[in-house]
């Protein structure tokens, strides 16, 4: 199989840079408090790996993994939690880790979700925002990058499963 290798729109460099930013403003927010980082599987764990490494708090790591199905393939349907937290986040400094809001749907639900369960504070960092996408209205407390409507792939974004592993984010173009 041809090793496909894309256009670049964000580098290694400027993503490690924005990423200390994040995790040094998060360090402030918290300051001698204990947060609780839910990385939302599968597209913002490499995202998130890097972004704990520079949060210098007493930190807990939970996953959760959802699915969105019903009328479209842009995301108009519903959300399901396939995979929930395992510990409880009742007054708690939660952050969702997300690697891109899109239409808003998943973070949406994930935040109503998350709500219920009556954490101290709930946050949300997004490695990508695209604005001209969104459906629903989303607060980004912690952006890393907002982009235009392209699709792009790399530092966990897949195409069809693939491209997760590149160290950048680039885009996908036709006939790939
Ligand atoms: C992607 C992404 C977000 C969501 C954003 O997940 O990781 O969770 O879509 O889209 P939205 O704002 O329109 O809801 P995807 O379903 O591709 O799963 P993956 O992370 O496992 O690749």
């Amino acid at each position: 199989m041809e090793h496909y290798t894309p256009e670049i729109l964000i580098s290694d460099d400027e993503i490690a840079a924005r990423i200390e930013a994040l995790g040094n403003q998060i360090t402030k927010d918290f300051e001698n408090q204990e947060v609780v980082v839910i990385c939302v599987l599968k597209g913002s764990y490499v995202f998130c790996a890097d972004l704990i490494r520079k949060i210098q708090l007493p930190l807990r790591l939970e996953f959760v993994a959802c699915s969105s199905y019903g009328e479209s393939m842009s995301s108009s349907g519903n959300v399901h939690i396939d995979l929930d937290v395992t510990g409880s986040i009742e007054n708690q400094n939660v952050i969702i880790v997300e690697d891109i809001v899109d239409t808003g749907l998943t973070i949406k639900t994930l935040l109503e979700t998350f709500k219920l369960r009556r954490p101290k504070s709930l946050k949300l960092a997004s490695l990508l925002y695209k604005p001209s996408r969104l459906k629903y209205s989303i607060d980004i407390d912690y952006l890393a990058f907002e982009i235009e409507d392209k699709f792009v792939i790399g530092y966990g974004l897949d195409y069809a499963g693939r491209y997760r592993e590149l160290p950048y984010i680039g885009i996908l173009n036709a006939g790939h």
